[in-house]
């Protein structure tokens, strides 16, 4: 039997069809599929500008970039995140500081990040866990008062939205990723977006080795070939056969979030009165939705878990489990001192989850498979 991922892409041959067009068009990369995706993206999130980039962890790089972040200042996010949350700080010399979790959410408890902001943070960075949206409405409006930048990583929460704000609400820039895992791919891929025009300068600066054409900033020359660096950018350009994938995903992420909700539905039915498993439920008001990357399961204490993992692996299931918290990696305990115990929260909740398949293209004979399996448990 084949396994049965935790995630995975849906690819049609739409997708296929509109990739081989780009191949056979004048331009590979830096044409015009990717600012048709960006377009794209802006119509479906909301917002004014995105750039996208060769990958997410590349776009919160330039998010950090274009914070302003640098050596000295610090930076908080939740230890439940995968690294790429932190790495772009880390990149630019910056220190991290955490905030535990909220229990019911599983995302940064934003009550408590007043606790830890000092007179060195400049950016506060909550990520909307396995698609369920972070809710900053009620602190957005202290942090932009204190001069922090809020960086969204919404890696996981492309179409979310909480009573009616989407994810570029209430934040400077949101992240989405296009790894396959997700819910639209373009094989690697990423997007900030933003409403702000400064840091959309500036992330286009950054994702192109700090290089302009632009004849309004040209500062030393105006012959027709001159072009200048002005800031330390990188290579972090995303190609014209990503884009066109991605735009032919966007047009199916509706009937994507339609399918993972329904999902979380038959799962949150079948477990939702269980005494082993702890599920959670998808948003029940128009206004608000979870998009789902994971599926999160909870097992009552550590050994259950290791057990539950196991069985699942050993029964062809791939579960997966998201995250080990951050503070806790060897690269944290050495460089910051960070160890055991200090975010209990985040530290009960891993030594307990279990992602279980969550993917639209899971066939209703996989998932009853799925379902059956856990019931024997
Ligand atoms: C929460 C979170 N942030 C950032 C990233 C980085 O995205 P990418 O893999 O596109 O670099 C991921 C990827 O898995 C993620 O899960």
């Amino acid at each position: 039997m084949k396994n049965i991922s935790y995630g995975r892409q849906f690819i049609d041959d739409s997708d296929i069809s509109a990739v081989v067009e780009t191949l056979k068009s004048d331009y590979l990369t830096q044409g015009p599929e990717v600012d048709g995706f960006e377009s794209d993206l802006c119509r479906y999130c909301g917002c004014k500008y995105a750039v996208a980039f060769s990958n997410g962890t590349a776009a919160l790089h330039g998010a950090y970039f274009a914070a302003g972040i640098k050596n000295g200042d610090e930076f908080i996010t939740t230890p439940i995140t995968f690294a790429a949350s932190a790495n772009g700080g880390l990149y630019m010399g910056a220190s991290p500081v955490f905030c535990d979790i909220d229990e019911n959410s599983y995302n940064i408890d934003i009550n408590n990040i007043f606790d830890v902001i000092t007179n060195k943070t400049k950016v506060v960075t909550p990520v909307s866990y396995g698609g369920n949206p972070v809710w900053l409405e009620k602190v957005y409006k202290d942090l932009k008062d204190r001069g922090i930048v809020v960086i969204h990583d919404a890696a996981h929460a492309l179409g979310a939205k909480k009573n009616g704000h989407g994810i570029v609400d209430f934040c400077d820039m949101a992240m989405v990723s296009f790894h396959p895992v997700k819910h639209i791919t373009t094989g690697e891929g990423g997007a900030i977006l933003t409403n702000n025009e400064y840091f959309y300068e500036k992330l286009k600066l950054f994702r192109n080795h700090g290089i302009t054409k632009d004849p309004e900033k040209l500062e030393f020359g105006k012959d027709p070939w001159y072009y200048e660096m002005r800031e330390l950018g990188y290579n972090y350009r995303i190609t014209d056969i990503q884009c066109a994938l991605g735009r032919s995903q966007l047009k199916k992420s509706d009937r994507f979030l339609k399918r993972r909700n329904e999902i979380a539905d038959i799962y949150y039915n079948e477990f939702g009165n269980s005494e082993k498993f702890k599920v959670i439920r998808g948003y029940k008001d128009e206004d608000s939705i979870n998009s789902f990357h994971l599926y999160p399961v909870l097992l009552s204490d550590g050994e259950q878990r290791k057990r539950f993992f196991e069985y699942m692996r050993n029964n062809n299931v791939w579960v997966q489990v998201h995250y080990i918290p951050l503070h806790l990696m060897p690269y944290y305990r050495s460089n910051f001192g960070f160890g055991e115990g200090d975010f209990p929260k985040a530290e009960s909740f891993y030594s307990r989850e279990v992602s279980i398949p969550m993917f639209p293209a899971i066939s209703d004979l996989e998932l009853e498979y799925v379902i059956e399996l856990m019931k024997k448990f």
